[in-house]
């Protein structure tokens, strides 16, 4: 559902109109954590007009959405793309933001070449830390003291506490964190670093990055926080189990991130679902491509609600939260797991409001 001619026109009004009334959400939650967002193509570029004057409003931290991944950023074994990456992080300097690398190693979105010798066959131990080591050296150092935080390994460990099975992990072994991290300390000493993954909640991988980040600290390596990426549902995460992991990430000695939040709106998605009905199934998954019911909407908010009133609680570990995405457009939720899907996961919706929980936060303008 993407912006039209007129419904851009009508955004600039209400946008232009919110604008006076409300305050930031930055300078809502300036006592507590930073407030973030994760840019798209269309915000870099700057043809996203309206969505940048929102960012410019409402968040003092950036991340990159998709423009650092390594496919894109190092397509090539000897080519590196940095044209979207530079228009990204200039902008998070011209605004006075903190800015967040978005990520060095990660076994998704890795070009396949960084794993092959020439003939195809795959690399060894020590090919794959020599190329390891150039690609953080050569993206950190491009940005150094420009980029001040870095998602340095992404998504490294499963639900049950083992390794995720990445080319990484199969070649180097558990080595690969430590060494992921070492390489970025040495290649920018004053920037932040961070692990980061999705479904920290789950026991088994909070104490697995228990122990990494012990084992981290324990080397004398760098690491500033653990990035708990909070993509969340209606019915995930238990929010017991939530906070469990923030106090024993907060235990290690290092900070919390809320990296990657969204909430969908819509039921969780269960691609197991024996539904042979394609239309029944597709009905059943994109329940409300026109808007959300007030009640479900209630729900959210309340839900929403519930998480945010927990990170301003533990403000005192949590340094920054970061929404994965402006307004609901822009979510990569949208279309997942099938076309024509239209989520509602942000927080701020398609006519660029601010939703119903934060609204109540920006009454008191500014949250103690
Ligand atoms: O830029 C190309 C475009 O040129 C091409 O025409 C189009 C169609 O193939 O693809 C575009 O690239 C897509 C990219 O998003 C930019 O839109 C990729 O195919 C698509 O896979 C990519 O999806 C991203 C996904 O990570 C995989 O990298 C999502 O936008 C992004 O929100 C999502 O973010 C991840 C975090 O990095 C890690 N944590 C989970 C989170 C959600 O999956």
């Amino acid at each position: 559902m993407k912006k039209t001619l007129s419904s851009v026109i009508a955004l600039s009004v209400l946008a232009s109109c919110a604008s006076v009334e409300q305050p930031g959400l930055k300078d809502v939650f300036q006592d507590h954590f930073m407030m973030g967002a994760a840019l798209n193509e269309a915000e870099i570029n700057g043809t996203d007009t309206l969505g940048i004057e929102l960012i410019k409003k409402n968040f003092n931290t950036i991340v990159a959405e998709n423009c650092m991944k390594s496919e894109v950023i190092h397509p090539e074994k000897d080519r590196y793309d940095f044209s979207l990456a530079d228009k990204f992080v200039d902008f998070g300097n011209e605004n006075g933001m903190f800015v967040v690398g978005h990520c060095l190693i990660w076994h998704s979105q890795c070009a396949p070449w960084f794993f092959l010798n020439e003939d195809g066959s795959q690399i060894d131990a020590e090919e794959l830390k020599a190329r390891m080591k150039e690609h953080i050296t050569t993206v950190m150092t491009r940005y150094k003291g420009r980029v001040h935080g870095w998602d340095v390994v992404n998504e490294a460990v499963v639900e049950d506490g083992s390794y995720r099975q990445s080319k990484f992990y199969e070649i180097l072994g558990e080595e690969f964190i430590p060494l992921a991290f070492q390489y970025a300390h040495e290649a920018d000493p004053d920037a932040e670093l961070y692990i980061n993954d999705y479904g920290m909640n789950v026991p088994g991988r909070r104490d697995t990055y228990v122990r990494i980040v012990s084992d981290l600290k324990s080397r004398g390596l760098r690491i500033d926080a653990v990035g708990m990426q909070g993509h969340m549902g209606m019915d995930y995460p238990d929010f017991a189990q939530f906070e469990e992991s923030l106090n024993a990430f907060a235990g290690t000695g290092v900070k919390v991130m809320i990296t990657e939040w969204d909430m969908s709106a819509l039921p969780t998605v269960n691609r197991g679902a024996d539904v042979a009905d394609t239309e029944a199934y597709n009905a059943m998954m994109n329940p409300y491509p026109d808007g959300l019911p007030e009640d479900v909407s209630a729900k959210w908010n309340e839900r929403m609600k519930t998480f945010m009133d927990l990170f301003v609680k533990h403000s005192d570990v949590i340094t920054r939260v970061t929404a994965w995405g402006v307004s609901d457009d822009d979510s990569w939720k949208n279309d997942w797991p099938m076309r024509g899907r239209v989520e509602y996961p942000l927080l701020f919706d398609r006519e660029l409001q601010p939703k119903a929980f934060l609204r109540e936060y920006m009454k008191k303008e500014h949250i103690k």
